[in-house]
């Protein structure tokens, strides 16, 4: 038998990037996987390709930002599946690069409004399901920008360090009810999402995108950038047996790189 046989996990922002990485590694560790993303389309052809691999994956529309869509979702789950075990709260988004000193409300609303207040959401909604469960496995997804802040993206940094805060708050909470609250903290993946942050960081530094993956893989204590399955297998483990002394806790998987804490040249 499978370490998740016959579980109900949720990967919120799980149609591309990390999070579809951990929606197969959940899988294959034999849970029914739920792939929950706001692009609804791409998270069903995600969930069919999985599907076309052997592995019991669906797919359900998500808006982390509004708390209907997300009471909605899970609910639906529930309704049909009696029970949500596992949830995975992926779904972030990057900050545009800049300097707080030249911030726009919108932009730091957005990031925190998706990348910290829908963790919030959808930890308020399915603890409250595993509370009356009495069981069952959070694994919040951070950053080590969440440990050690970068630079010009002090919205993310912020939503981040939040999304640790909360992981150890609601850890205490749901404790007396057997359900385990972890966060994992990932090092430089080359997502799309990190696509976008390189891209604009290089711009700032003059510098071409092989020069920027390649600055950023001899940053890396071992020396190469991260695999989403990396990533995945730490979501496994704390979502498994193997941890099951294991809640408040923030695991890094960086390959050892704590932070990027350069600060950048004065502004033109
Ligand atoms: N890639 C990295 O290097 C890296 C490093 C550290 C942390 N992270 C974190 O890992 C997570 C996944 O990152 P990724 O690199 O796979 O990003 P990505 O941009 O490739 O994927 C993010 C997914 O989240 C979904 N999403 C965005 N807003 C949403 C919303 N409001 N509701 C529901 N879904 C929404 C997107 O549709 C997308 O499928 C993020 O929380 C990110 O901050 C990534």
């Amino acid at each position: 038998m499978k370490e998740l046989q016959g579980q109900i996990a949720v990967v919120t922002g799980a149609a591309q990037g990390l999070g579809l990485g951990m929606a197969e590694e959940l899988a294959t560790s034999g849970a029914r996987v739920f792939i929950a993303d706001a692009q609804e389309e791409k998270a069903r052809d995600a969930a069919a390709g999985l599907t076309e691999k052997g592995l019991l994956v669906e797919s359900a529309f998500i808006d982390v930002s509004d708390t209907v869509s997300v009471d909605s979702c899970f609910d639906a789950i529930v309704a049909k599946h009696g029970r949500i075990d596992i949830l995975v709260n992926n779904a972030g988004v990057g900050q545009k690069v800049a300097a707080v000193v030249e911030l726009a409300d919108e932009e730091w609303d957005r990031v925190i409004e998706i990348t910290l207040s829908g963790v919030f959401r959808c930890c308020r909604k399915v603890g409250g399901i595993m509370e009356r469960q009495e069981g069952g496995s959070i694994v919040n997804i951070s950053s080590i920008n969440g440990q050690n802040p970068a630079a010009l993206v002090a919205a993310y940094n912020v939503a981040k360090a939040g999304v640790i805060s909360l992981t150890r708050t609601l850890a205490l909470e749901l404790a007396a009810y057997g359900v385990r609250v972890n966060a994992i903290c990932p090092g430089p993946v080359y997502t799309d999402f990190n696509r976008t942050v390189m891209s604009q960081r290089r711009e700032s530094l003059g510098i071409s995108e092989e020069e920027m993956i390649e600055k950023v893989r001899t940053a890396v204590p071992l020396g190469r950038w991260g695999e989403p399955k990396d990533i995945a297998q730490a979501v496994a483990f704390l979502c498994g047996s193997e941890s099951s002394w294991m809640t408040g806790d923030v695991i890094r998987v960086s390959g050892g790189l704590e932070g990027v804490s350069a600060a950048p040249p004065r502004r033109k």
